[in-house]
């Protein structure tokens, strides 16, 4: 099973989940998120332009691409082939995971109860995305759900902001966050990619230990 997904996301630890209207954006935003210390980003294929933004970021050695909202193996395949390095889907299904591994894409399914994570551990994985994570409790969701899992690591995603990122990242068996909250859309819409990479700067030095 291919789970390394540990060596790609690393320090500091965040990833925030981007959507694009329009790919001409994203190396600009990119540039944006790396000049405030993030090192990876999900681009999610809730829209067309998804795709091709990971195509346009394919070659950067400054930034892991990921592709994220990936609700099937053909979604994988899509993704992989644009040069998406990781996949992170909002639930778990065995083609999806079957279809990364295949590929030898680390992939990151979203699991929100005991269920879905036995299903996780059961296939071999080792990193799973606690999707939706304020809804489900936020860390008290994290502990309850790690305890019986001590193999698990999580990214809890979903309602994760400035105001909590630290706390979740300081629990053991989270090994990193994603979220919007640094590329809100009035900003994307904008192009206000100053902002973009204040928002970034402000989530690294809140996590830094
Ligand atoms: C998602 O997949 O939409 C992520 O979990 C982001 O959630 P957020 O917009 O609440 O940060």
């Amino acid at each position: 099973m291919t789970d390394d997904i540990g060596h790609l996301v690393h320090a500091p630890a965040i990833v925030p989940v981007v959507t694009f209207d329009d790919a001409a954006g994203a190396p600009a935003l990119a540039t944006a998120l790396v000049a405030g210390g993030i090192t990876s980003i999900e681009v999610t294929l809730r829209t067309v332009a998804g795709l091709d933004a990971i195509a346009a970021l394919r070659d950067r050695t400054d930034i892991v691409v990921g592709a994220g909202t990936v609700r099937s193996a053909d979604d994988v395949h899509a993704a992989v082939a644009a040069g998406a390095r990781f996949v992170v889907c909002p639930g778990l299904a065995d083609e999806i995971v079957s279809a990364a591994a295949d590929l030898a894409v680390p992939v990151l399914p979203g699991i929100a109860t005991g269920s879905e994570l036995l299903e996780a551990w059961s296939l071999g994985l080792h990193h799973v995305k606690l999707f939706p994570a304020e809804t489900l409790g936020g860390l008290d969701a994290v502990r309850a759900l790690a305890a019986p899992f001590p193999e698990m690591s999580f990214m809890p995603s979903g309602g994760v902001s400035a105001r909590n990122a630290r706390e979740y990242l300081s629990h053991p068996a989270v090994f990193a966050i994603s979220g919007s909250w640094m590329v809100p859309s009035d900003a994307m819409r904008a192009r206000d990619w100053a902002l973009v990479e204040q928002l970034s700067r402000k989530a690294v030095q809140q996590v830094a230990t």
